[in-house]
C-alpha cells in the first residue's frame, strides 16, 4: 500500500494564517505525508514549525554568476526534502523545456532531494487527442528507476475550478504507472492536481492509481487544506 502524500503549494502566495500553529494541517502525520512548498522566503520559518517543506524549483547548476536563482544544494542545506519539478507555470513562465526538467530531476537526486516531477496537457492538446503523447514526451529523459514521486497536473485543470473527472485522471494515472520500470510500479508515488479540494477529494482519492494531491488555491485555506488531508487519512 503506498502511503498518500498531499502536498501543499503555496505559490508566490504568503504563508497562510495559522500555518505555523502546532495544530495547523500542514504538519505531516501518522496516516499521511505532508509536504509544503512555500516560497524559499518561508522556508525556514515552515522548517522551524517543524513542517516538512520543499522549494518550488532550483537551478541545475551547482554555484556562481546566475543572478536571482539558488541552486539544489543550497535547497537541501536549507533543510527542503522536496523539489518541485517542471511545474506548468515554470513550463510556462519560465520556458523550462522537458530537457531542463528532466537535468533537475537528476540534479535533485544527486542532491539527495526528493524531486516531484510535474506532467500534464494542455486543454487544446486534450481536445486533439494528445494528452498520452505529451506526458509520454514529459516523462522521457527521467530517471523512472529512481525515487521520485510524479504530479499529474492537466494544465486547464490548475486554478481553474475545472477538475478533471475521476475517470480521466485515474485512466492518466494508470497510463502513467504502466510506464514505469517494473519494480517501481508499486512504490511510485502518482499525485493528482489541478482544481482538488474537498468537495472533490473523496473520489479523486479513491481511485486506485491515485496517491494523494499537489493542492494550490486550497492550500492557502488552512480548513481546506485540513479536510483534504482528512480525507487522505482515511
Ligand atoms: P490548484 O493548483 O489546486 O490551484 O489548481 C495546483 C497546482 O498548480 O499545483
Amino acid at each position: 500500500m503506498r502511503k498518500k502524500l498531499i502536498a501543499a503549494n503555496w505559490k508566490m502566495n504568503n504563508a497562510p494564517e495559522g500555518a505555523y500553529d502546532a495544530s495547523s494541517p500542514f504538519h505531516a502525520n501518522t496516516e499521511v505525508d505532508v509536504v509544503v512548498f512555500p516560497t524559499l522566503l518561508d522556508i525556514r520559518d515552515c522548517n522551524d514549525a517543524q513542517i516538512i517543506t520543499g522549494a518550488q524549483y532550483a537551478c541545475i547548476e551547482e554555484t556562481g554568476a546566475h543572478t536571482g536563482d539558488v541552486c539544489m544544494s543550497q535547497i537541501a542545506a536549507a533543510g527542503c526534502r522536496y523539489i518541485l519539478c517542471g511545474h506548468s507555470e515554470r513550463r510556462k513562465d519560465h520556458g523550462e523545456t522537458n530537457e531542463y526538467v528532466a537535468l533537475q530531476v537528476i540534479t535533485a537526486l544527486e542532491h539527495n532531494l526528493h524531486p516531484i516531477l510535474c506532467v500534464g496537457e494542455t486543454e487544446e492538446e486534450r481536445d486533439a487527442g494528445k494528452e498520452k503523447d505529451i506526458v509520454t514526451a514529459q516523462l522521457s529523459g527521467i530517471p523512472l528507476e529512481s525515487d521520485i514521486t510524479i504530479a499529474y497536473e492537466p494544465v486547464w485543470a490548475i486554478g481553474t475550478g475545472k477538475t478533471a473527472t475521476p475517470e480521466q485522471a485515474e485512466e492518466m494515472h494508470a497510463y502513467i504507472r504502466s510506464l514505469l520500470p517494473e519494480d517501481k510500479r508499486e512504490t511510485t508515488k502518482i499525485l493528482y492536481g489541478g482544481s482538488m479540494k474537498p468537495e472533490n477529494a473523496a473520489e479523486l482519492l479513491s481511485q486506485p492509481n491515485i496517491d494523494g494531491g499537489l493542492i494550490g488555491g486550497a492550500s492557502l485555506k488552512p480548513d481546506s487544506f485540513g479536510q483534504i488531508v482528512q480525507i487522505a487519512s482515511r
